[in-house]
């Protein structure tokens, strides 16, 4: 199976301020890759372009909040500047949560984790398919989650987001696949990164439970693997996989287990 080339290649990654976003981000441009690299807070966008001043690639900050369309043109005709239009890989990793149970939120809590975890990531790559035909290899790859194959209690909107992303995932990986375009969904479990410090409204004392954790650099070790080997999907850590493929052999039991 022919791979994905980090030399010389195209790359926008969202989310690259921090966590996953940012380490992925930095290999990719020790590896020779050209990264728009997306995010609201700039300074910390900045510490990524130092970080990887040495590399054999570049990173090209793009601040913006990937919900506003205009962000999502503008940093898209950034990448569009670099090689004549053509996109290598576009990484769909910004993404938000929030903790406490359905009945006592707003639905603005709804509307924002699906504007920035589903609509933001289908939207963008809406504008960046004619890029990536153009490409070589081209992968679009979207962080998903294992909640995205299994749901838990007090995360019923990240879950209904990740669900989402990983359905729309599916059934484009099956469209594209005469365009040469693969569609890569890596499902990382618990991961440790500022996502925790970034949940919104989120009742105080409301904690998060988890089977094992992986540091965010791992993760973004293993999200450039299923780049490399343009994999169609990826579920990472053993307490992922557990929850998962446990699911999978009996969602009764599962269904049981996690009521309590
Ligand atoms: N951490 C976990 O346990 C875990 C588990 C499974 C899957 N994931 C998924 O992995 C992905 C990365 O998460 P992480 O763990 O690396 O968390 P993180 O450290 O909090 O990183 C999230 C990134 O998304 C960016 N972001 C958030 N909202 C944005 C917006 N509206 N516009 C532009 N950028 C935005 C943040 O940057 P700014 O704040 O600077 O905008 C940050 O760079 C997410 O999709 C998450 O759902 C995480």
């Amino acid at each position: 199976m022919v791979r994905w080339k980090a030399q010389q290649s195209v790359a926008v990654v969202t989310g690259a301020s921090s966590g996953i976003g940012y380490h992925l981000s930095r290999l990719l441009a020790e590896r020779g890759a050209r990264v728009v690299a997306v995010a609201r807070r700039r300074e910390r966008l900045d510490q990524l372009r130092s970080a990887t001043a040495a590399a054999s690639g570049s990173v090209i900050a793009y601040p913006g909040d990937v919900t506003d369309p205009e962000v999502r043109r503008g940093l898209l005709a950034r990448a569009a500047e670099i090689a004549e239009g053509r996109l290598d890989l576009l990484v769909n990793n910004a993404g938000i949560g929030a903790l406490g149970p359905f009945a006592e939120a707003s639905p603005e809590r709804l509307r924002r984790i699906m504007e920035v975890n589903f609509f933001a990531p289908v939207e963008l790559t809406r504008l960046a398919l004619p890029m990536l035909r153009l490409g070589r290899q081209p992968v679009l790859c979207n962080l998903g989650s294992v909640l995205g194959h299994r749901a838990v209690p007090d995360k019923s909107e990240y879950c209904a987001s990740k669900f989402a992303l990983h359905g729309w995932s599916d059934s484009l990986r099956a469209e594209l696949r005469e365009s040469g375009i693969q569609v890569t969904l890596v499902s990382p479990s618990t991961t440790e990164s500022e996502f925790f410090d970034a949940v919104i409204e989120t009742p105080e004392g409301q904690v998060s439970r988890s089977l094992g954790s992986w540091p965010a650099e791992r993760v973004a070790r293993a999200t450039l693997s299923a780049i490399l080997a343009r994999r169609a999907e990826v579920i990472l850590s053993l307490g992922g996989k557990a929850l998962v493929y446990a699911d999978r052999l009996s969602p009764p039991l599962m269904n049981r287990l996690l009521a309590r």
